[in-house]
């Protein structure tokens, strides 16, 4: 769905906000935009996403899903970053919920990328998803003070690793995936989604609403809430800032 719609930006502010832009303008689902350099990179809860030249992947695509899949089409982007990333380097990195790509489930876990899906509708009530990654690739991408909890593909492979080919395997998983989903199947997406976020279920997580709370992350719904269980029961998060222990 991608093909031939890629828009390509030496620097920008903020992939989302151009692919945002568009949405509003009325475009057509599958564009891509894409920059060498961030000067305003966003991440959750309006944090910085440190964007260096050509040291990352910067890129947003817009989707117009049907209302039943909306909330899925997050979970469904981690799926295809997390198999475009092993397809173009053999390494197999894991999810955490909510999209978090990271090394692995143990403290340890460093993150390698994450989505900033970010939406809107149209006045027919038909939702659009900004759906905005960033992924690691070379080292300089990391700012110092985040060495500790980042990490870059080329960190972890200890090799050069082509950016260019990254983006199209992650683009060619992104539209597989997106298409499975607007099929229907969407219980394959979260099969998927379970399988490589395996090593972070079972995981303790600390939340606040209004008071702290703790738990032991168990699964994902059909609608790809976290299912956490506590000592009054399980409770489902929608969204939300999470500690993982
Ligand atoms: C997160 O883990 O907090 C999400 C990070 C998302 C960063 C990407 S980089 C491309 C797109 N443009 C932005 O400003 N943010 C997303």
């Amino acid at each position: 769905m991608f093909a031939g719609r890629i828009q390509w930006f030496s620097e920008l502010q903020s992939t989302n906000d151009v692919v945002a832009t568009l949405a509003e303008a009325g475009a057509a689902e599958g564009i891509i935009v894409s920059a060498d350099a961030q000067n305003a990179g966003r991440g959750r809860f309006g944090r910085s996403w440190a964007s260096p030249h050509g040291a990352g992947i910067y890129a947003s695509t817009l989707f117009r899903p049907d209302a039943a899949v909306f909330r899925l089409v997050t979970l469904a982007a981690g799926v295809a970053l997390v198999d475009g990333i092993h397809a173009a380097t053999g390494l197999r990195l894991h999810l955490k919920w909510p999209n978090d790509i990271v090394t692995d489930g143990t403290a340890a876990s460093r993150k390698v990328g994450g989505i900033l899906a970010e939406g809107g509708a149209e006045s027919d009530g038909r939702p659009w998803v900004v759906l905005g990654f960033g992924i690691n690739v070379l080292s300089a991408s990391l700012p110092r003070d985040l060495t500790t909890r980042a990490t870059s593909l080329e960190h972890e492979l200890g090799r050069a690793v082509d950016r260019g080919l990254v983006l199209a395997e992650c683009l060619a998983a992104l539209s597989q995936r997106y298409a499975q989903l607007q099929s229907g199947d969407r219980q394959a997406v979260i099969a998927d989604w379970r399988d490589r976020a395996a090593s972070t279920l079972g995981r303790q997580v600390e939340w606040n609403d209004g008071a702290i709370r703790r738990g032991i992350a168990r699964d994902v719904d059909e609608h790809g809430a976290l299912l956490i269980q506590t000592d009054t029961g399980i409770v489902t998060i929608i969204s939300g800032e999470l500690q993982w222990l």
